[in-house]
């Protein structure tokens, strides 16, 4: 202040005098800054965000046109404006309008996470005080500024997540003399991860003498690392993955580092074999190169490490030999080198490894039982090596194994039944071994399998029916190459979940059990290679042209599918199979001459399962070790006989929704088929196009799916659900929105199907559940509440939507679209490529309806998300033809009895609810 004075020559005026000026001089100060910040404000295409940035008309304009009341200004004592903080915001625009050089004092600009477009300009050198520059995460393009080289006290500056091109100018860096007066002199933090630059790494980036991070991974860097960077004598950070660089010896000596990754690049020779000479790395990543040479000498008594990664080199030494305890250690990934010897027993010592993976090396020797003692050990692959002996029982110790891979060893033995306790266990391949012996019965413990390889070793015995309790079992199921003898277990059909099963190789006998037609998700069967026999029941799913199969090379299988004799005696459907039979009498009274009807029934007997003991004395049948899943069990005409009494046969009061959903009934069936009072089943036509999944898979199928022909199969998902949620008492929860689900009838509409998880709705809210339904559709609560609502429902709903707008399962798109603003989605940027863009306007005005009713269906709180119903009378209501619909949102009403939804002008609530601490989108999964 006194210097200030001083300029006005003040020094002998009054107090109020002197105050008087000081003002005005402040005002004239900050007149420009204001009026730069404003003019700026007009060039940008979204003002709202800037709402309090204006001057007010006043009377008083030394006191009102100072910025620095404003969002994001922040001022110093003398109102200079010292802060430009508008991260987070949303903020569109260019900095065209931006006029720099009326900030003289800005000591920090913070803009990262926005949505900045063209390049960052020269004149940005004009704040020389900068301290603090944060660009990331903007849609930023051109090269970097020269000007840069101006702010000499930067400490911090970060372009991340751009699209900067050009190269690393040597004028951005201080000259190596020390005296340099341009250039980052002061700079700590570079980092600019994510961005388009290549070319090679200047010589010069040494002459940035205090930094402690370089962050430059992501980009298109080649060449070698330039040896000047150990004058970087604080560098504590450097990151350079995924480049294209090739020669590592720059980084030397280099022993500041705690962090070092070095993985995806083209590097070749040894790693650096002082890199922990100082003990401090933390974080070591070199995975994915070319290395060859031995492991770095200092890592061995590295006792500083926390997660190592060298996995896919070429590096050789000794496992047991090499490595010490880290106490520190969570993981350790060594796969595919060349690495010999044992496994020593003091990985076990490194008592936080959660995470050991050495498979696809040369490692012999037996797995010593001290790290089956590892409680913290969740993913063990000890795959491909040359480990022997037997597994020991010890393995039931791995308290938190959720990944455990011993295949293609030299293992033998019995599969130790201690296997059966490791109860979080995911995923087991102890696939091409030499184990023998039976396949333990407490396999079947293991809940939460998805996957499960037993092929290619030596195991006998008969597959034991506690397989069928692996009710998570996904991805797959292979038991081939064996010698299992027996029959399939009927208890197989119950994994509705699994995707592939492979029983093939093996000397399992009888009829294959009609059960494995509920196996609704499989895509793949291999019985191949067997003893088996009889005729392949034309209700089942094997007939489906989705499903690959092989039923070869066996005794006696006979069926209508391709490779197999024709069966001697038909087994035609009573009715016969030529005239084209009535809806539903053919799927009831035949129990399904066709595999969709088989659907339908599988729909029943989940809502009848409860009831198995009552079922079981009404059919008076004495024995009990049936399978209450079996089709042949089941007696279908009686059912045929209560429904046609429940509907009165048929009667047109009986069916749901006139016109569209015509075929759909509705059946209330009494005691004592249905003790426990009313209940309601959906009893479907027959659907000739298969499932709608199918229909997308398949090019040609999927160009008859034009675009209005989508928005009518959105409405009759959106009508059924509705039903489902609203119209039935007690509401009935699907849980299995998928377009597998989806039937298409021969007209192309579309009927919900498989109620075989669904669920009713008890209205006190309390359903809690196991995980069921199909993954990649599922709600994101339900990683960590295991509640289920009808939100689920509209979740999935969401994902199918989006699915028949795309044309295939949406994937990454999903997060993208929770992460975004409603209105930054391009209908027309997600349509199916294969069919030619909409050309009426009314079809792009639907589309856009349906794609912002997938925004809402797929936010992240189920409170956000609408109802079925409103949903519905949103698509029926006819209002495709309201002109200003592109404004349109919805927001829900306190009111959740009516669960109505009105439109607003105004934007949706943001849906930035804080993510909880285990939350995880079902697409982030590892
Ligand atoms: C940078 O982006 C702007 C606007 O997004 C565009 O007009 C311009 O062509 C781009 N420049 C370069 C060099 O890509
Ligand atoms: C660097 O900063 C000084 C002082 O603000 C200014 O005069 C000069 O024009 C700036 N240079 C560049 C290239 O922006
Ligand atoms: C970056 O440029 C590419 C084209 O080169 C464009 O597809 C992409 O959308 C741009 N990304 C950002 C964040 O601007
Ligand atoms: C480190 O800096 C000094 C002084 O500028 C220079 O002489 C030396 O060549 C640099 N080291 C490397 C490896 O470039
Ligand atoms: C690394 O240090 C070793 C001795 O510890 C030395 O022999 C070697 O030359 C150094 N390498 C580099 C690139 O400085
Ligand atoms: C292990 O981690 C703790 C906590 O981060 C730290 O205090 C300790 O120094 C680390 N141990 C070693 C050997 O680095
Ligand atoms: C399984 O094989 C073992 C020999 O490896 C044999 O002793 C046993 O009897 C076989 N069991 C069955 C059920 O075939």
């Amino acid at each position: 202040m006194a210097n200030q004075f001083r300029n006005y020559g003040a020094f002998a005026v009054s107090a109020a005098w002197m105050l008087l000026i000081a003002l005005c001089k402040i005002t004239a100060g900050s007149t420009t800054e204001t009026e730069s910040l404003l003019r700026w404000k007009q060039s940008l295409p979204d003002q709202s965000i800037l709402q309090s940035w204006v001057t007010p008309a006043t009377n008083n304009p030394s006191t009102t046109q100072r910025p620095c009341g404003w969002r994001g200004i922040t001022c110093d004592t003398a109102d200079n404006v010292i802060e430009i903080n508008l991260a987070y915001t949303g903020l569109k625009g260019t900095f065209k309008n931006l006029d720099f050089s009326s900030f003289p004092n800005p000591l920090r600009l913070d803009l990262k996470y926005n949505q900045l477009k063209g390049s960052i300009p020269e004149n940005i050198g004009m704040l020389s005080k900068l301290r603090y520059l944060d660009l990331s995460t903007n849609s930023l393009n051109g090269t970097l500024p020269l000007s840069l080289a101006n702010f000499t006290q930067v400490l911090e500056l970060d372009v991340s997540r751009n699209n900067v091109t050009g190269e690393l100018d040597p004028r951005l860096f201080p000259d190596g003399t020390g005296q340099s007066k341009t250039g980052l002199i002061s700079i700590k933090n570079f980092l600019s991860q994510n961005t388009k630059i290549g070319g090679r790494i200047p010589n010069e980036i040494g002459n940035m003498r205090s930094l402690v991070l370089l962050a430059i991974d992501f980009n298109s860097f080649h060449g070698p690392i330039p040896p000047a960077i150990v004058n970087c004598s604080q560098l504590s950070v450097l990151r350079i993955s995924q480049n294209q660089l090739s020669v590592p010896q720059g980084i030397g000596n280099l022993s500041t580092l705690t962090t070092l990754h070095l993985a995806e690049n083209k590097f070749t020779g040894q790693l650096p074999p002082q890199v922990c000479r100082r003990g401090k790395l933390v974080n070591f990543s070199a995975a994915y190169n070319s290395f060859t040479g031995p492991i770095p000498v200092s890592l061995r008594n590295c006792q500083s490490l926390y997660r190592v990664r060298l996995e896919y080199n070429q590096l050789t030494g000794y496992i047991d030999q090499d490595f010490g305890v880290y106490p520190n250690l969570t993981y350790m990934d060594l796969s595919y080198n060349k690495l010999q010897g044992q496994l020593s027993p003091n990985w076990s010592q490194s008592k936080e490894l959660s995470f050991l993976s050495v498979g696809g090396n040369m490692i012999v020797g037996r797995i010593p039982h001290e790290i089956l003692q590892m409680k913290k050990l969740g993913k063990l692959d000890l795959s491909s090596n040359q480990l022997s002996g037997e597994i020991s029982i010890e393995i039931g110790n791995l308290s938190s194994m959720s990944i455990l891979r011993l295949n293609d060893n030299k293992l033998s033995g019995k599969i130790p039944a201690g296997i059966g306790l490791l109860s979080n266990l995911q995923s087991l391949d102890i696939s091409m071994n030499m184990l023998s012996g039976p396949i333990p019965y407490q396999l079947g413990d293991l809940s939460k399998l998805l996957s499960l390889n037993l092929s290619q070793n030596f195991i006998n015995g008969t597959i034991p029916d506690q397989i069928g309790n692996l009710f998570a079992l996904q991805s797959l199921l292979d038991l081939s190459y064996n010698s299992l003898s027996g029959e399939i277990p009927t208890q197989l059909g119950k994994l509705t979940n699994l995707i592939s099963l492979n029983l093939s190789h093996n000397y399992l006998s009888g009829s294959i059990p009609s059960s494995l037609s509920h196996m609704l998700s499989l895509s793949s069967i291999n019985l191949s290679y067997n003893l088996l026999e009889g005729p392949l029941l034309e209700d089942n799913i094997f007939n489906s042209s989705q499903l690959e199969a092989d039923f070869s090379n066996n005794k006696g299988l006979c069926g209508k599918i391709q490779g197999l004799q024709p069966c001697k005696t038909s087994i035609t459907a009573p009715g016969g199979k030529d005239k084209k039979p009535k809806p539903v009498i053919i799927i009831v009274a035949s129990l399904g001459s066709a595999f969709l009807g088989s659907l339908m029934l599988v729909g029943i007997f989940a809502f009848l399962l409860e009831r198995k003991a009552r079922f079981i004395l009404k059919e008076q049948e004495p024995t009990t070790n049936r399978d209450p899943f079996s089709v042949r069990y089941f007696n279908g005409k009686i059912l045929y006989e209560d429904i046609l009494e429940a509907t009165k046969n048929f009667d047109d009061m009986y069916f749901i929704g006139e016109g569209a959903s015509g075929k759909v009934y509705k059946a209330e069936m009494p005691a004592p088929w249905f003790l426990l009072g009313m209940h309601v089943f959906l009893v479907y036509d027959f659907m000739e196009r298969g499932s709608l999944a199918d229909m997308l898979r398949n090019d040609k199928e999927a160009l008859e799916l034009d675009w209005p022909k989508r928005v009518e199969i959105v409405q009759g998902v959106a009508r059924a659900l509705s039903y489902l949620h609203h119209d039935c008492v007690p509401p009935i929860l699907h849980r299995d929105i998928s377009s597998k689900n989806v039937l298409m009838s021969a007209d192309l509409e579309a009927h919900v199907s498989d109620f075989g998880i669904a669920r009713f709705l008890k209205l006190d809210g309390s359903n809690w559940t196991t995980f069921a339904g199909t993954y990649g559709y599922s709600a994101p609560e339900l990683a960590y509440t295991m509640v289920v609502t009808e939100k689920c429902d509209v979740y999935s709903f969401g994902i199918l939507v989006l699915e028949v707008l795309m044309g295939k399962h949406p994937g990454d798109l999903i997060s993208k679209i929770q992460i975004l603003a409603v209105e930054s989605i391009n209908v027309k940027d997600v349509l199916d490529p294969r069919l030619p863009p909409p050309v009426y306007e009314k079809t792009v005005h639907e589309l856009q309806l349906v794609m912002k009713l997938v925004v809402s269906c797929l936010q992240a709180s189920p409170q956000s998300r609408p109802t079925m119903r409103s949903l519905y009378q949103l698509l029926e209501a006819d209002i495709f033809r309201v002109s200003t619909m592109a404004s349109m949102v919805l927001q829900e009403t306190n009111d959740h009895e009516k669960g109505a939804w009105y439109y607003s002008h105004e934007g949706p609530p943001r849906s930035d609810i804080p993510h909880r601490g285990n939350y995880r989108h079902p697409q982030h999964g590892k």
